[in-house]
């Protein structure tokens, strides 16, 4: 049984123009996607600027409100208010933003804006409160005196592991972390990814991992799902997506990482060119005749292509 699953969700906002302010057309933010985080796992949730990658994660903790679909928690379907309510939902499932700058109120001291989340779930004393936060400012290797201070006395990685301690104060199952490093140096980058994978191990917490960036999750997820127009165009484990790309948006994605080995760059150029003519040349093999991603189709036990069915049937004979 998975943690979490995300059944045909749909996020649709509604464009109003007009005198009337009537609705007149909609942006299909999330359209029909589906996929299941396992207890204790990374899951990436890839894409572009604009794909839906954000909407799909305030969906899922309840932020945005779903069009059509379910999300079904511990066998509970919980895409109602209510039934969230019910079962503790909000304090299983947490969310990490990259813009610690704007998550982390500018006005409130580090103690009350960590303690917050408990205090919507648990009565503590002021003394069991103090020590708990305490206690997980130390988790994520932050000294115990930064509990007086106010967010912009801290540099952004810092930010970043106190919107962690902030998001595992109630015990989560899940996190969902929305860009958590992309506004960070490299070298910052990695710390952060460090601490979120020994947080994962030490509290068994399943994390969905948001990114625009392949290269920043390549070690952190071991399935992923690559978003496009809001729609998923490739879901697999790490070597399908890695090693045996099918999409050309996903490859279009690999080949956008940032090399580090200056010896290989021209090639790599080549390369990228190579990949983007393939990809102007050829809309309607990636595409439907309105611009819209292809369903998924299943092309081995874990990975998922959205192609045409004569697309894939020609992979499957080549293959076989
Ligand atoms: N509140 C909103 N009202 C209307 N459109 C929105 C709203 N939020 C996001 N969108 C649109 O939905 C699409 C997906 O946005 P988003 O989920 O933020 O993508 P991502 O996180 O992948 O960059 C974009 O076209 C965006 O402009
Ligand atoms: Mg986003």
């Amino acid at each position: 049984m998975s943690l979490i699953e995300i059944k045909d969700l749909n996020v649709h906002y509604p464009i109003r123009s007009g005198f009337f302010n009537r609705i007149t057309d909609y942006v299909y933010a999330v359209d029909g996607i589906n996929f299941n985080i396992e207890e204790g796992e990374t899951y990436g949730l890839i894409g572009e600027s604009g794909s839906g990658k954000s909407t799909t994660g305030k969906a899922i903790v309840g932020l945005e409100k779903v069009t059509s679909g379910q999300i079904i928690y511990n066998n509970q379907d919980i895409t109602d208010r209510r039934t969230r309510k019910k079962m503790h939902y909000n304090k299983d499932v947490q969310m990490i933003f990259q813009d610690s700058m704007s998550s982390l109120n500018p006005r409130k001291r580090i103690e009350d804006i960590i303690a917050e989340p408990m205090r919507n779930f648990e009565s503590l004393t002021d003394t069991e409160e103090r020590d708990r936060v305490k206690e997980l400012l130390d988790i994520v290797g932050m000294p115990s005196d930064s509990i007086y201070k106010y967010p912009h006395e801290f540099s952004g990685g810092q930010r970043q592991r106190i919107g962690v301690a902030r998001a595992v104060a109630t015990h989560p199952k899940l996190i969902i972390a929305d860009e958590p490093v992309s506004a960070l140096d490299l070298s910052v980058q990695a710390q952060v990814l460090n601490f979120m994978k020994k947080i994962q191990k030490e509290f068994d917490i399943s994390y969905l991992f948001i990114s625009h960036d392949l290269g920043v999750v390549k070690h952190m997820c071991r399935n992923l799902a690559i978003m496009h127009r809001g729609r998923l165009v490739e879901v697999g484990t790490r070597e399908d997506i890695y090693n045996n790309p099918q999409h050309i948006y996903t490859k279009r994605l690999l080949a956008a990482i940032p090399k580090v080995n200056p010896s290989g760059r021209e090639a790599d150029k080549a390369h990228r060119r190579a990949v983007e003519k393939e990809y102007q040349e050829h809309q309607e093999k990636w595409y439907d005749k309105d611009g819209k991603v292809f369903p998924l189709q299943q092309i081995s036990d874990t990975h998922y292509v959205a192609l045409p069915p004569d697309e894939i049937a020609q992979m499957k004979t080549e293959v076989g």
